[in-house]
């Protein structure tokens, strides 16, 4: 089989909490799958930034919690850190972080097609 990209991780799923499991429960409210999800999420926001890689998440909550008034958007395919994130932004009530837990090059990828390109 043939893939689309070179290979950029490894794996998803690796060590994992009961807690991280739970948070994934409720990534729906969170995620970001297309242009389409951004361009309406961003209407409440001046600004985005899309982090790749967001590993468990510190940076980007950091950045969150400093620059309310922008969007982020984090980026990561490790399930553990994906719940992690989600737990953290429950805790700390933020309301400017979504996730793509997708390879981030077919996201990218649809903003270059895209016939607006302007986010
Ligand atoms: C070196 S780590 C960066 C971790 C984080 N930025 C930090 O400083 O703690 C790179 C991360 O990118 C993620 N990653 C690699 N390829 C990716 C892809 N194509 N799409 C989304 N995430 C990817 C990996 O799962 C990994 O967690």
């Amino acid at each position: 089989m043939r893939y689309k990209f070179l290979p950029s991780f490894v794996k998803r799923r690796g060590r994992i909490t009961q807690s991280q499991e739970d948070n994934l429960k409720l990534l729906p409210n969170f995620l970001i799958e297309s242009y389409e999800d951004i361009c309406r999420e961003k209407t409440n926001f001046s600004k985005l930034i899309l982090e790749i890689g967001f590993g468990n998440g510190e940076n980007i909550i950091s950045l969150a919690q400093d620059n309310p008034d922008t969007l982020f958007i984090g980026s990561e395919v490790y399930l553990a850190g994906i719940g992690y994130l989600i737990g953290e932004i429950q805790d700390l009530g933020l309301v400017n972080i979504r996730i793509n837990t997708g390879d981030i090059r077919l996201l990218i990828e649809q903003i270059l097609l895209s016939p607006l390109r302007q986010i």
